[in-house]
């Protein structure tokens, strides 16, 4: 077996537990002494195939990581939700908690948290303090992460619920409730596919999500033979800042052309490619470049997954590679250091495939390679970044992390 702490850069429990411990003394400096402290995690999770799918009614295949969000919260009889991390806290009435976002780090556990108002016990309050090592903005969805972990932490401390709580009934009501707060509350149009990997992913294996069904199964990728490296290029982009959803809008305008001869079609995935083609020449040249991405990855994508399936890691990796071609190309939500680092990754021997992942515009590329590649891929990363850019990006590596979990010292 391979040993687990080698796969866990991001996170290890001895890790999580000293950040639990500091978050500790983070809520009682923040709003003082007393109750019982509990401790919280949800991973995060990185995306393989399905490249902007999820919004489209596609499938997607993401992994959760061993890096994520810890909350160490208790219940007061404050009637107050007090959220404190270590950038700033925010402190506001349970019963009248604020309709619109503040666009600070808290929206997120407010988001969710506003969806409880209505059964919130009268007089009670709840102290959160948020912590975690997810590079924020990095494609690594530390934003579902910390609503999937608010989402546990805020049941479990509100409902008295046990620790092995693990009710699939209340798995799926948390991954809700934070797409609830990221699409309503927050206001990013995003789709379906960080909730989910980030609440219902296991360790070992990637998720195929089908995202119109919203059904879901793991497939195993061999933690003994393969990694998965997520390189972070250091460029951050909010994903908030427009250009994600003016993807998503463009997807939009590509189906409802779509929908003119055929209204009853819900998701662009589901339109005969045919039937694109035909229109495409009516379309901007933006649109119908979008639109091509869709059709050519959704095909990729369940190539991937047979390739998988059928124990053919490479042509797995392969279809990586295509899908960050199209990604540059066609989607254009790629840039010059994401490109480079893909390229780099993708000539060193045994690395099966690369792409960008999350949203892009900057934050991380995935690579999938044999165990024995990961020294020569971080050589090469360091070598070719260093010499274009003069700076590094760092390679981390993961076998698939645990799901939202409570966890005790
Ligand atoms: C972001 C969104 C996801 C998904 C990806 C692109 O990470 O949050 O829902 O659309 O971009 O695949």
């Amino acid at each position: 077996m391979v040993p687990p702490n080698e796969l866990r850069p991001g996170c290890s429990s001895h890790e999580r537990d000293t950040l639990a411990v500091e978050l500790e003394h983070t809520l009682t400096e923040a709003f003082g002494p007393g109750g019982e402290l509990r401790r919280f995690f949800a991973p995060g999770r990185v995306n393989l195939m399905g490249a902007h799918l999820d919004y489209n009614g596609g499938p997607v295949m993401p992994m959760p990581v061993d890096r994520g969000t810890v909350v160490v919260g208790r219940t007061t009889g404050t009637g107050r939700v007090r959220l404190v991390s270590t950038r700033e806290a925010g402190t506001f009435d349970a019963r009248a908690l604020p309709d619109a976002p503040a666009g600070r780090w808290y929206d997120y556990p407010v988001g969710v948290v506003r969806q409880l108002a209505e059964r919130w016990p009268a007089g009670v309050g709840l102290d959160l303090a948020f912590g975690g090592d997810l590079p924020i903005g990095a494609g690594l969805s530390s934003s579902a992460s910390i609503c999937i972990a608010t989402a546990l932490a805020a049941d479990l401390l509100l409902g008295g619920t046990q620790a092995t709580d693990a009710d699939a009934e209340a798995d799926a009501r948390r991954v809700a409730r934070a797409l609830e707060a990221e699409r309503e509350f927050v206001g990013v149009q995003c789709g379906i596919m960080d909730p989910f990997a980030v609440g219902f992913g296991r360790p070992g294996h990637l998720l195929w999500l089908e995202c119109r069904t919203r059904r879901f199964e793991h497939v195993p990728l061999d933690p003994e033979r393969y990694l998965v490296g997520v390189i972070d290029s250091g460029v951050r982009r909010e994903l908030a800042a427009g250009a994600f959803n003016r993807r998503v809008a463009q997807c939009a305008e590509v189906l409802e052309a779509l929908q003119r001869d055929a209204p009853e079609l819900e998701w662009l995935c589901d339109a005969p490619r045919a039937d694109f083609e035909a229109l495409a020449l009516s379309l901007s040249r933006e649109a119908a470049a979008r639109g091509r991405h869709v059709f050519d990855e959704l095909e990729r994508t369940l190539e991937a997954r047979r390739a998988l399936v059928a124990g053919d890691a490479a042509g797995f990796g392969a279809a990586m590679t295509r899908s960050h071609a199209s990604l540059r190309d066609l989607f254009e939500v790629s840039t010059p250091e994401l490109d480079e680092l893909v390229d780099a990754a993708t000539a060193v021997p045994g690395v099966l495939g690369s792409r960008l992942t999350g949203a892009g515009f900057g934050g991380c590329t995935v690579v999938l390679l044999e165990r024995d590649a990961r020294a020569a891929l971080v050589a090469a990363v360091n070598d070719r970044y260093r010499t274009r850019f003069g700076r590094d990006a760092t390679v981390e590596f993961f076998a698939g992390g645990d799901g939202p979990h409570e966890f005790t010292r």
